[in-house]
């Protein structure tokens, strides 16, 4: 095993180009923790809003971006039980996916799918927990309701449009392209909106609405909103967070959520626990690792695949809008 492994690197803040490949040093094992040698890693808007500096997380520079990743185990602290070099598994991190190698407590890691790809397993955890946090820990949607997800054919939108199709609620999908929004129709939406056209919310009345985009949208998007309705308030990556006169709420009698993943476990610990038991034997569920099977709601549709060394361009293609279900980075 050499000393080094490679990393895409931010040493400065800004656009996506300044990531740059560096080796760095491999640290020891401390106890409960394994070394994963990263297959893929998955890319999300929080990366590239960590590397300009627009995150509410700054980590200090320099960093390796990246919050979720798949690969196999090389090598296992002594008193870690359970897992064993070779086996693949599914890494949730608070930072440095975007590199050959991770170290992480055991306790952390989810398996991957025998029947899932290592590009697919990455690009699992972020959309899977910020659908689960904010359809099911926040806005309690239930089988029959209209969940109205905007985005719908990014990301989030897209692990949003899934689950929600599997919780029962009838799926609307809103995204700017026929692309994007085939692809949201063929994750489960039963019905996909053009928000370029006039009046597009016009027969739209959503129990709930999932919106990841925020900016210019909110304002028509929020006439679809059913009275006593819940919107989810999931990012901005339209640009502006919306200011909404609490008028409309009053009038609507409607509930304005917010929505952090992850976050739950930390300050809940009861719905940390049952958030990591929809991840382990629901939404990841498979035959091959022993869950029930409940088809394939969960598996992430990858839009694009790019080598590590090309996470700059990865990152541009989602600034610019481009992105269509999840990108990844493949690792060696
Ligand atoms: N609250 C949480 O816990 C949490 C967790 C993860 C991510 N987030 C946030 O959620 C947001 C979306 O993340 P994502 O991973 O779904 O991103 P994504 O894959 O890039 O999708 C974002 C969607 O936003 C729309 N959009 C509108 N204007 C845009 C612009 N100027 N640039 C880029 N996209 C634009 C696009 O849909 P159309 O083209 O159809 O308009 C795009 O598909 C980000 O703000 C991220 O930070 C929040």
């Amino acid at each position: 095993m050499t000393e080094t492994y490679r990393a895409m690197v931010c040493r400065r803040l800004g656009p996506p180009e300044v990531l740059e490949g560096a080796q760095l040093a491999r640290r020891g094992l401390q106890p409960g923790e394994v070394r994963v040698a990263i297959r893929a890693a998955g890319v999300n808007f929080p990366d590239l809003l960590q590397v300009a500096g627009e995150y509410q997380h700054k980590p200090p520079l320099p960093f390796v971006p990246g919050l979720e990743a798949a690969g196999e185990i090389v090598e296992t602290a002594a008193d870690v039980s359970g897992y064993k070099p070779g086996d693949a598994v599914i890494l949730r991190l608070r930072g440095g996916a975007y590199a050959e190698e991770a170290v992480v407590k055991a306790a952390t890691l989810l398996r991957k799918p025998e029947d899932w790809s290592f590009e697919e397993a990455a690009a699992f955890p972020v959309g899977a927990v910020t659908a689960w946090t904010a359809l099911v820990y926040r806005g309690r949607l239930q089988p029959g309701e209209t969940l109205l997800v905007l985005g719908a054919g990014g990301g989030t939108g897209l692990a949003a449009v899934s689950l929600g199709a599997s919780l029962g609620a009838r799926v609307i999908a809103v995204a700017s392209s026929a692309e994007k929004r085939a692809i949201a129709q063929s994750a489960g939406a039963g019905l996909s909106l053009d928000p370029a056209q006039p009046d597009w919310w016009q027969d739209v009345r959503a129990d709930v609405v999932f919106d990841p985009v925020g900016g210019a949208l909110f304002e028509t998007a929020f006439r679809a909103l059913a009275p006593g309705g819940r919107w989810l308030v999931v990012g901005f990556a339209g640009g502006a967070a919306p200011s909404p006169p609490a008028n409309r709420l009053l009038l609507r009698e409607a509930e304005l959520i917010g929505v952090r993943a992850g976050e739950q476990g930390r300050r809940d610990p009861a719905a940390g626990a049952e958030q990591e038991k929809a991840l382990r034997e629901w939404l990841i569920s498979s035959p091959s690792i022993g869950g029930p099977s409940v088809g394939s709601q969960g598996r992430p549709r990858l839009g694009a695949v790019y080598q590590l060394d090309q996470a700059g361009a990865a990152l541009r293609r989602m600034a610019e809008r481009q992105a269509i279900g999840k990108i990844v980075l493949r690792v060696g």
